[in-house]
């Protein structure tokens, strides 16, 4: 089948490779110039396990291809997918801008019948929009062409989202149309095949559907890290209390890991933008209100441990930093705790010394200029002669360092761990103080009142 992508982004990109992969010719296309040269020359410009392969053997079988001509896409698919992106504008909302920018070129372009399908994380209402866009759109030059439009929300994890694609969980549309939704089923039949998992509703409830999923998740994580930050005050670990309470079925294991508060380009945008679409409603989100406010809290915690270690006095000092992904297999920085405890640290006038596996070139665009700011060629390097290790996304590399060498390197031998990687006792054994989270008055952990 025809399909047209909008955008080529981590969504847009995984998506059409995914569904080229399945034997459709896909047309991606994107506005940045730059990314579709870089891609037409088979060059990946993300990081994201198996998708540079995937992209190779669908451009190379001719089933994939790259372009910044929207004539051309318009006019190539039968599905023609908006996966631009939806950044939070000044008051928190999604900006729609983009995708409205689509909806207008589809409309300018449309000489026969397509579905248009919102995969771009957006607010209730905002199919409805673009289909009002595209109709005023065909009637401003006089055609008549029909066209549905569902929503599609995406929930593919990044690190993991070519394979979250390929066997989903679920597949929620939100139709009004019996012949969109049956295309819709066809176009994922593929991935599907071994039990159904099309979930079909009304559009406003899919649109609601991936802001709740996303709501859901961050509130997990800030709740452990509200539990954690009391745990430590009270002297319980929240390592054994995390494992007490996963072992429930109804609680369970995933997201509940405590931390440095969560990053990345979806939950934080997310969950502002719910924020301001229950007030546009009338209504105040009162537990979504605190689960920003404790992330938000939560992204200062690591720094908070190593000022308070160094009695505040971080002039002059070179902090060790591991890990700048908001998390592991990405080289996605956007919203990343990492970028908090960075600005933080330099603020207070100490050098960082940073290492991630992958996300070295982002953090280069990043923190180009930036004085305190400079990037090791690997863990061992970033911490040697530096004043204090912090970890700050649980890379499966640094997960069973070797502690002697780290005490040795080290000029102070502490690590400040944001991510509880380690067994305390242990490393206390290697002889290096070691600070984590919401661990308190255990053997080994340093104590860390007032974090
Ligand atoms: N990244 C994720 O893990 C993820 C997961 C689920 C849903 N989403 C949602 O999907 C959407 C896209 O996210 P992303 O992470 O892929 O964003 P991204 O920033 O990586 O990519 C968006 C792309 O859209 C392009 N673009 C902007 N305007 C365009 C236009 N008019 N025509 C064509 N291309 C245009 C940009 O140049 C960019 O390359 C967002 O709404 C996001 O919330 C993201």
């Amino acid at each position: 089948m025809r399909v047209t992508i909008f955008g080529s982004g981590y969504v847009g990109l995984v998506t059409g490779a995914c569904l080229a992969d399945a034997g459709n010719h896909v047309v991606c296309i994107d506005v940045d110039a730059a990314k579709i040269e870089r891609l037409k020359a088979g060059e990946v410009p993300i990081h994201e396990p198996g998708l540079e392969a995937l992209i190779r053997r669908n451009a190379e079988a001719g089933r994939l291809e790259f372009t910044t001509d929207v004539v051309r896409g318009v006019a190539h698919g039968l599905y023609q997918l908006i996966a631009v992106g939806t950044p939070p504008g000044e008051d928190g909302s999604a900006d729609l801008s983009h995708v409205l920018t689509v909806a207008r070129s589809i409309g300018t372009h449309l000489s026969r019948y397509c579905v248009v399908i919102t995969k771009s994380t957006v607010p209730v209402g905002t199919a409805d929009k673009v289909y009002a866009e595209m109709t005023r759109t065909l009637a401003a030059r006089g055609a008549e062409v029909e066209f549905d439009v569902v929503s599609n929300p995406e929930f593919l994890k990044e690190g993991a989202a070519v394979n979250d694609f390929m066997r989903p969980d679920r597949v929620v549309i939100g139709s009004g149309s019996a012949r969109a939704t049956e295309l819709m089923r066809a176009l994922y039949e593929p991935f599907i095949r071994n039990h159904d998992r099309l979930i079909v509703m009304d559009i406003r409830s899919s649109e609601l559907t991936k802001y709740a999923a996303n709501a859901m998740l961050a509130t997990k994580i800030s709740f452990m890290n509200e539990l954690a930050n009391i745990a430590e005050k009270v002297g319980a670990d929240i390592e054994k209390v995390r494992i007490g309470i996963g072992s429930d079925p109804r609680i369970g294991y995933s997201f509940i890991y405590p931390g440095t508060g969560y990053g990345g380009s979806c939950f934080p945008k997310d969950v502002q933008a719910l924020i301001r679409s229950a007030h546009d409603a009338g209504h105040e989100p009162q537990i979504l209100g605190a689960v920003e406010e404790v992330n938000a809290r939560q992204k200062t915690v690591l720094f908070g441990k190593i000022q308070q270690h160094f009695k505040g006095q971080l002039r002059g000092l070179t902090i060790a930093l591991w890990g700048l992904a908001f998390k592991p297999q990405t080289d996605d920085m956007r919203e990343a705790p990492s970028r908090t405890l960075i600005d933080l640290l330099v603020k207070a006038g100490a050098q960082v010394r940073a290492y991630d596996p992958v996300a070295g070139n982002e953090a280069r665009r990043l923190y180009q200029g930036v004085a305190g700011f400079e990037l090791a060629k690997n863990a061992y390097e970033a911490a040697a002669g530096a004043d204090a290790l912090a970890i700050v996304t649980e890379w499966q590399e640094f997960r069973s360092p070797d502690f002697e060498r780290l005490r040795e390197s080290l000029r102070t031998a502490v690590i400040f761990d944001g991510r509880n990687l380690y067994d305390p006792n242990m490393v206390s054994r290697f002889g290096l103080t070691y600070y984590a989270i919401g661990r308190g008055r255990q053997p080994g952990i340093a104590a860390n009142e007032g974090s």
